[in-house]
Protein backbone atom coordinates (compact mmCIF):
# COMPACT_ATOMS: atom_id res chain seq x y z
CA UNK A 1 0.00 0.00 0.00
CA UNK A 2 1.29 3.41 -1.34
CA UNK A 3 -0.34 6.50 1.29
CA UNK A 4 0.41 9.99 1.78
CA UNK A 5 0.26 11.58 5.03
CA UNK A 6 0.41 14.87 6.04
CA UNK A 7 2.51 15.12 9.68
CA UNK A 8 2.00 18.41 11.55
CA UNK A 9 4.16 18.23 15.21
CA UNK A 10 2.52 21.30 16.14
CA UNK A 11 3.85 22.53 19.56
CA UNK A 12 5.31 21.81 22.73
CA UNK A 13 5.25 18.24 23.77
CA UNK A 14 3.40 17.52 19.57
CA UNK A 15 6.69 17.55 18.60
CA UNK A 16 7.76 14.77 20.34
CA UNK A 17 5.08 12.61 20.21
CA UNK A 18 4.48 12.94 16.46
CA UNK A 19 8.13 12.00 16.24
CA UNK A 20 7.47 8.84 18.29
CA UNK A 21 4.44 8.01 15.60
CA UNK A 22 6.35 8.45 12.68
CA UNK A 23 9.17 6.49 14.18
CA UNK A 24 6.04 3.62 14.61
CA UNK A 25 5.02 4.11 11.00
CA UNK A 26 8.17 3.73 9.62
CA UNK A 27 8.44 0.41 11.23
CA UNK A 28 4.89 -0.51 10.21
CA UNK A 29 6.36 0.17 6.36
CA UNK A 30 9.31 -1.90 7.23
CA UNK A 31 7.82 -5.19 8.51
CA UNK A 32 4.16 -4.51 6.59
CA UNK A 33 5.88 -3.92 3.00
CA UNK A 34 4.11 -0.83 2.74
CA UNK A 35 4.89 2.96 1.77
CA UNK A 36 4.27 6.04 3.32
CA UNK A 37 4.91 9.03 2.31
CA UNK A 38 5.53 12.27 5.08
CA UNK A 39 4.68 15.43 4.20
CA UNK A 40 5.49 18.04 6.98
CA UNK A 41 3.20 21.07 7.78
CA UNK A 42 2.74 24.15 10.09
CA UNK A 43 -0.15 24.98 12.16
CA UNK A 44 -1.01 26.65 15.51
CA UNK A 45 2.33 28.73 17.24
CA UNK A 46 4.92 27.27 15.56
CA UNK A 47 2.56 28.50 12.05
CA UNK A 48 2.48 31.81 13.57
CA UNK A 49 6.21 32.25 14.66
CA UNK A 50 7.16 31.25 11.03
CA UNK A 51 4.49 32.77 8.63
CA UNK A 52 2.55 34.69 10.93
CA UNK A 53 -1.00 32.79 10.94
CA UNK A 54 -2.18 29.79 12.97
CA UNK A 55 -3.17 27.52 9.83
CA UNK A 56 -1.25 28.48 6.34
CA UNK A 57 -3.30 27.66 2.85
CA UNK A 58 -0.32 25.31 2.61
CA UNK A 59 -0.71 23.31 5.23
CA UNK A 60 -4.23 22.85 4.21
CA UNK A 61 -3.44 21.90 0.81
CA UNK A 62 -1.27 19.62 1.74
CA UNK A 63 -4.49 17.82 3.96
CA UNK A 64 -6.25 18.17 1.22
CA UNK A 65 -4.16 16.38 -1.04
CA UNK A 66 -3.37 13.43 1.58
CA UNK A 67 -4.21 10.03 2.42
CA UNK A 68 -4.64 11.08 6.00
CA UNK A 69 -3.07 13.85 8.59
CA UNK A 70 -1.19 13.34 11.68
CA UNK A 71 -1.25 16.27 14.33
CA UNK A 72 0.97 16.68 17.74
CA UNK A 73 -0.79 19.49 19.50
CA UNK A 74 -0.97 23.19 19.16
CA UNK A 75 -0.65 26.23 21.97
CA UNK A 76 1.16 27.01 24.39
CA UNK A 77 1.83 30.16 26.63
CA UNK A 78 3.68 32.22 24.50
CA UNK A 79 0.79 33.25 21.97
CA UNK A 80 -1.74 32.94 25.10
CA UNK A 81 -2.14 36.66 24.77
CA UNK A 82 -2.97 36.72 20.76
CA UNK A 83 -5.96 38.48 19.47
CA UNK A 84 -8.34 35.45 18.84
CA UNK A 85 -7.84 34.80 15.43
CA UNK A 86 -4.32 34.44 16.00
CA UNK A 87 -4.59 32.33 18.96
CA UNK A 88 -2.71 28.74 17.83
CA UNK A 89 -6.33 26.85 18.72
CA UNK A 90 -7.71 28.79 15.35
CA UNK A 91 -5.67 25.98 13.26
CA UNK A 92 -7.56 23.21 15.07
CA UNK A 93 -10.69 24.56 14.92
CA UNK A 94 -9.68 25.70 10.99
CA UNK A 95 -9.05 22.15 9.73
CA UNK A 96 -11.65 20.67 11.46
CA UNK A 97 -14.37 22.95 9.73
CA UNK A 98 -12.32 23.22 6.53
CA UNK A 99 -11.64 19.85 5.90
CA UNK A 100 -15.23 18.72 7.02
CA UNK A 101 -14.46 16.49 10.00
CA UNK A 102 -17.94 16.30 11.92
CA UNK A 103 -17.00 13.39 13.11
CA UNK A 104 -14.48 12.86 16.14
CA UNK A 105 -14.48 9.15 17.40
CA UNK A 106 -12.61 9.40 20.94
CA UNK A 107 -12.09 5.63 22.38
CA UNK A 108 -11.27 5.51 26.27
CA UNK A 109 -10.66 2.12 27.17
CA UNK A 110 -8.61 0.66 30.23
CA UNK A 111 -5.61 -1.10 29.50
CA UNK A 112 -5.42 -4.12 32.34
CA UNK A 113 -2.00 -3.14 33.39
CA UNK A 114 -2.66 0.29 33.76
CA UNK A 115 -5.97 0.13 36.33
CA UNK A 116 -3.62 1.38 39.20
CA UNK A 117 -2.54 4.77 37.42
CA UNK A 118 -6.45 5.10 37.11
CA UNK A 119 -7.86 7.81 40.23
CA UNK A 120 -10.86 5.22 40.66
CA UNK A 121 -11.35 2.46 42.29
CA UNK A 122 -10.28 -1.06 40.38
CA UNK A 123 -13.39 -1.89 40.65
CA UNK A 124 -15.20 0.81 39.20
CA UNK A 125 -13.29 0.76 36.08
CA UNK A 126 -12.03 -2.85 35.16
CA UNK A 127 -13.52 -3.96 31.76
CA UNK A 128 -14.53 -0.39 31.09
CA UNK A 129 -14.54 0.40 27.41
CA UNK A 130 -16.24 3.61 26.02
CA UNK A 131 -16.10 5.45 22.64
CA UNK A 132 -17.12 9.09 22.75
CA UNK A 133 -18.69 10.38 19.56
CA UNK A 134 -18.35 13.85 19.60
CA UNK A 135 -20.01 16.32 17.21
CA UNK A 136 -17.20 18.64 16.32
CA UNK A 137 -17.65 21.49 13.33
CA UNK A 138 -21.16 23.11 14.70
CA UNK A 139 -22.35 23.75 18.31
CA UNK A 140 -21.59 26.65 20.28
CA UNK A 141 -17.48 26.65 19.33
CA UNK A 142 -18.87 27.54 15.41
CA UNK A 143 -22.36 29.88 15.87
CA UNK A 144 -22.55 33.38 15.41
CA UNK A 145 -23.16 36.24 16.41
CA UNK A 146 -19.97 36.21 18.89
CA UNK A 147 -17.88 38.28 20.34
CA UNK A 148 -17.87 40.99 22.89
CA UNK A 149 -19.32 44.37 22.96
CA UNK A 150 -20.20 46.70 25.23
CA UNK A 151 -24.20 46.37 26.72
CA UNK A 152 -25.76 48.71 29.16
CA UNK A 153 -22.41 50.91 29.68
CA UNK A 154 -20.27 47.28 30.77
CA UNK A 155 -18.44 44.63 28.52
CA UNK A 156 -20.93 42.01 27.17
CA UNK A 157 -19.67 38.85 25.56
CA UNK A 158 -21.99 36.05 23.30
CA UNK A 159 -21.40 32.64 21.89
CA UNK A 160 -24.45 30.99 19.48
CA UNK A 161 -25.19 27.47 20.15
CA UNK A 162 -27.07 26.32 16.77
CA UNK A 163 -27.57 22.76 15.80
CA UNK A 164 -29.66 21.93 12.40
CA UNK A 165 -31.43 18.66 12.19
CA UNK A 166 -28.78 17.06 9.08
CA UNK A 167 -25.39 18.01 11.37
CA UNK A 168 -27.48 15.86 14.25
CA UNK A 169 -28.71 13.18 11.52
CA UNK A 170 -24.93 12.69 10.50
CA UNK A 171 -23.65 12.03 13.75
CA UNK A 172 -25.97 10.25 14.74
CA UNK A 173 -24.99 7.76 11.66
CA UNK A 174 -21.13 7.80 12.52
CA UNK A 175 -22.59 6.97 16.48
CA UNK A 176 -24.65 4.04 15.26
CA UNK A 177 -22.22 2.86 12.48
CA UNK A 178 -19.69 2.58 15.09
CA UNK A 179 -22.02 0.95 17.87
CA UNK A 180 -22.84 -1.97 15.27
CA UNK A 181 -19.05 -3.25 15.57
CA UNK A 182 -18.90 -3.11 19.31
CA UNK A 183 -21.71 -3.76 22.02
CA UNK A 184 -24.51 -2.16 19.95
CA UNK A 185 -25.69 0.08 22.60
CA UNK A 186 -25.83 4.09 22.23
CA UNK A 187 -26.36 6.84 24.75
CA UNK A 188 -27.10 10.27 23.46
CA UNK A 189 -26.09 13.02 25.64
CA UNK A 190 -28.21 16.68 25.73
CA UNK A 191 -29.65 19.07 28.19
CA UNK A 192 -33.06 18.93 27.06
CA UNK A 193 -34.80 19.62 30.02
CA UNK A 194 -33.34 23.59 29.25
CA UNK A 195 -32.22 23.76 25.72
CA UNK A 196 -34.26 23.93 22.21
CA UNK A 197 -30.66 22.72 20.41
CA UNK A 198 -30.61 19.91 22.37
CA UNK A 199 -34.56 19.17 22.11
CA UNK A 200 -33.92 19.16 18.56
CA UNK A 201 -31.12 16.70 18.86
CA UNK A 202 -32.81 14.77 20.47
CA UNK A 203 -35.89 14.51 18.30
CA UNK A 204 -33.30 14.01 15.49
CA UNK A 205 -31.62 11.32 17.09
CA UNK A 206 -34.43 9.03 17.89
CA UNK A 207 -35.44 9.03 14.04
CA UNK A 208 -32.24 8.55 12.83
CA UNK A 209 -32.21 5.13 14.91
CA UNK A 210 -35.38 4.03 13.27
CA UNK A 211 -32.47 3.17 10.59
CA UNK A 212 -30.63 0.67 13.20
CA UNK A 213 -33.15 -1.33 15.24
CA UNK A 214 -30.60 -3.50 16.60
CA UNK A 215 -28.97 -0.32 18.55
CA UNK A 216 -30.49 0.32 21.82
CA UNK A 217 -30.66 3.86 22.10
CA UNK A 218 -30.85 5.83 25.43
CA UNK A 219 -30.53 9.67 26.75
CA UNK A 220 -29.05 11.25 29.33
CA UNK A 221 -28.63 14.73 30.50
CA UNK A 222 -25.07 16.19 30.39
CA UNK A 223 -24.68 16.47 34.10
CA UNK A 224 -26.49 13.06 35.15
CA UNK A 225 -24.06 11.70 32.55
CA UNK A 226 -20.90 13.60 33.71
CA UNK A 227 -21.69 11.61 37.18
CA UNK A 228 -22.28 8.23 35.63
CA UNK A 229 -18.95 8.13 34.27
CA UNK A 230 -17.19 8.13 37.25
CA UNK A 231 -19.89 6.09 39.50
CA UNK A 232 -20.18 3.25 36.89
CA UNK A 233 -18.57 4.11 33.54
CA UNK A 234 -19.06 0.10 32.48
CA UNK A 235 -22.34 1.54 31.94
CA UNK A 236 -21.96 2.97 28.57
CA UNK A 237 -20.97 1.68 24.99
CA UNK A 238 -21.25 4.52 23.12
CA UNK A 239 -21.55 7.92 23.92
CA UNK A 240 -22.88 10.19 21.45
CA UNK A 241 -22.97 14.16 22.19
CA UNK A 242 -22.69 17.88 20.59
CA UNK A 243 -19.21 19.51 20.36
CA UNK A 244 -18.63 21.01 23.97
CA UNK A 245 -20.20 18.60 26.01
CA UNK A 246 -18.62 16.28 23.81
CA UNK A 247 -15.17 18.30 24.95
CA UNK A 248 -15.97 18.18 28.57
CA UNK A 249 -16.80 14.80 28.78
CA UNK A 250 -14.26 13.04 26.63
CA UNK A 251 -11.61 14.44 29.26
CA UNK A 252 -13.39 12.87 31.88
CA UNK A 253 -13.47 9.62 30.05
CA UNK A 254 -9.64 9.82 29.40
CA UNK A 255 -8.98 10.20 33.09
CA UNK A 256 -10.86 6.72 33.34
CA UNK A 257 -7.93 5.28 31.88
CA UNK A 258 -5.46 6.62 34.11
CA UNK A 259 -3.96 9.78 31.71
CA UNK A 260 -4.80 11.91 29.57
CA UNK A 261 -1.72 11.00 28.00
CA UNK A 262 -3.21 7.59 26.78
CA UNK A 263 -6.09 9.36 24.76
CA UNK A 264 -6.39 8.74 20.50
CA UNK A 265 -8.55 10.38 18.38
CA UNK A 266 -10.36 10.24 14.80
CA UNK A 267 -11.83 13.30 13.23
CA UNK A 268 -13.94 11.72 10.27
CA UNK A 269 -16.62 12.91 7.64
CA UNK A 270 -14.58 14.72 5.14
CA UNK A 271 -12.39 13.23 2.04
CA UNK A 272 -9.55 13.37 4.35
CA UNK A 273 -9.30 12.38 8.65
CA UNK A 274 -6.85 13.60 11.08
CA UNK A 275 -5.90 11.63 13.58
CA UNK A 276 -4.52 13.43 16.82
CA UNK A 277 -3.47 12.54 20.36
CA UNK A 278 -6.70 14.05 22.62
CA UNK A 279 -4.21 15.78 25.28
CA UNK A 280 -2.74 19.32 24.61
CA UNK A 281 0.82 20.66 23.87
CA UNK A 282 2.07 20.12 27.26
CA UNK A 283 4.53 23.35 27.39
CA UNK A 284 5.60 22.80 30.77
CA UNK A 285 7.47 19.22 30.16
CA UNK A 286 8.22 20.07 26.10
CA UNK A 287 11.37 19.04 24.84
CA UNK A 288 12.49 16.82 28.18
CA UNK A 289 11.92 13.32 26.83
CA UNK A 290 8.85 13.32 29.33
CA UNK A 291 5.70 13.36 26.95
CA UNK A 292 3.68 9.98 27.33
CA UNK A 293 3.71 9.21 23.34
CA UNK A 294 1.02 6.62 23.76
CA UNK A 295 -1.67 8.47 22.58
CA UNK A 296 -0.04 9.45 19.51
CA UNK A 297 0.97 6.00 18.64
CA UNK A 298 -2.50 4.66 18.96
CA UNK A 299 -4.10 7.65 16.80
CA UNK A 300 -1.63 6.08 14.11
CA UNK A 301 -3.37 3.09 14.97
CA UNK A 302 -6.66 4.52 14.16
CA UNK A 303 -5.27 6.07 10.72
CA UNK A 304 -4.16 2.39 9.66
CA UNK A 305 -8.06 1.48 10.58
CA UNK A 306 -10.28 3.53 9.46
CA UNK A 307 -8.32 5.52 7.23
CA UNK A 308 -5.83 2.80 5.18
CA UNK A 309 -8.37 -0.61 6.39
CA UNK A 310 -5.19 -2.08 7.80
CA UNK A 311 -6.83 -4.08 10.17
CA UNK A 312 -4.08 -6.26 10.60
CA UNK A 313 -1.32 -3.35 11.49
CA UNK A 314 -3.58 -1.45 13.67
CA UNK A 315 -3.68 -4.40 15.73
CA UNK A 316 -0.19 -5.08 15.76
CA UNK A 317 0.64 -1.64 17.46
CA UNK A 318 -2.17 -1.36 19.59
CA UNK A 319 -1.20 -5.36 21.10
CA UNK A 320 2.88 -3.57 21.09
CA UNK A 321 1.56 -1.06 23.24
CA UNK A 322 -0.29 -3.37 25.41
CA UNK A 323 2.66 -5.58 25.84
CA UNK A 324 4.65 -2.38 26.70
CA UNK A 325 2.53 -1.76 29.50
CA UNK A 326 2.47 -5.27 30.61
CA UNK A 327 6.08 -5.42 30.80
CA UNK A 328 6.19 -2.62 33.20
CA UNK A 329 7.30 0.58 31.04
CA UNK A 330 6.05 3.65 31.81
CA UNK A 331 6.00 7.42 31.48
CA UNK A 332 6.08 9.11 34.29
CA UNK A 333 1.95 10.10 33.15
CA UNK A 334 0.98 6.71 34.33
CA UNK A 335 3.64 5.78 36.61
CA UNK A 336 3.24 3.85 39.74
CA UNK A 337 5.52 2.17 42.27
CA UNK A 338 7.85 -0.66 40.53
CA UNK A 339 7.42 0.52 37.44
CA UNK A 340 10.36 0.89 35.03
CA UNK A 341 10.32 4.28 34.10
CA UNK A 342 11.39 5.48 30.21
CA UNK A 343 11.25 8.87 28.53
CA UNK A 344 9.09 9.50 25.41
CA UNK A 345 11.98 8.25 23.17
CA UNK A 346 12.28 4.89 24.78
CA UNK A 347 8.76 4.09 25.09
CA UNK A 348 8.42 4.59 21.37
CA UNK A 349 11.66 2.23 20.74
CA UNK A 350 9.84 -0.16 23.33
CA UNK A 351 6.74 -0.58 21.06
CA UNK A 352 8.82 -0.52 18.00
CA UNK A 353 10.62 -3.57 18.80
CA UNK A 354 7.17 -4.89 20.30
CA UNK A 355 5.92 -4.63 16.75
CA UNK A 356 8.39 -6.49 15.08
CA UNK A 357 9.31 -9.30 17.50
C1 LIG B 1 -9.84 19.26 22.16
C2 LIG B 1 -9.28 20.57 22.63
C3 LIG B 1 -9.72 21.65 21.65
C4 LIG B 1 -11.22 21.72 21.70
C5 LIG B 1 -9.11 23.04 21.89
C6 LIG B 1 -7.60 23.01 22.00
C7 LIG B 1 -9.54 23.99 20.80
O1 LIG B 1 -9.67 20.84 23.93
O2 LIG B 1 -9.50 18.85 21.03
O3 LIG B 1 -10.58 18.63 22.91
O4 LIG B 1 -11.79 22.40 22.56
O5 LIG B 1 -11.85 21.09 20.86
MG1 LIG C 1 -10.70 19.23 24.86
Amino acid sequence: MNKTITVIPGDGIGQEVVAGAVNVLEIVEKKFHHQFHFTNALAGGSALDAVGVPLPEETLKSCRASDAVLLGAVGGPKWDNNPPHLKPEQALLGLRKNLGLYANIRPAKIYSALINASTLKREIIEGADIVVVRELTGGIYFGTPRGIGTKNGEQSATNTLTYSESEVRRIAKSAFDIARKRRKKVCSVDKANILETSQLWRKTIVDAAKEYPDISLSHMYVDNCAMQLIRNPRQFDVIVTENMFGDILSDEAAMLTGSIGMLASASLGGTVALYEPVHGSAPDIAGQNKANPIATIASVAMMLRFSFDLQHEADAIEAAIEKVLDNGFRTSDIATEGNALVGTKEMTEKICAAILS
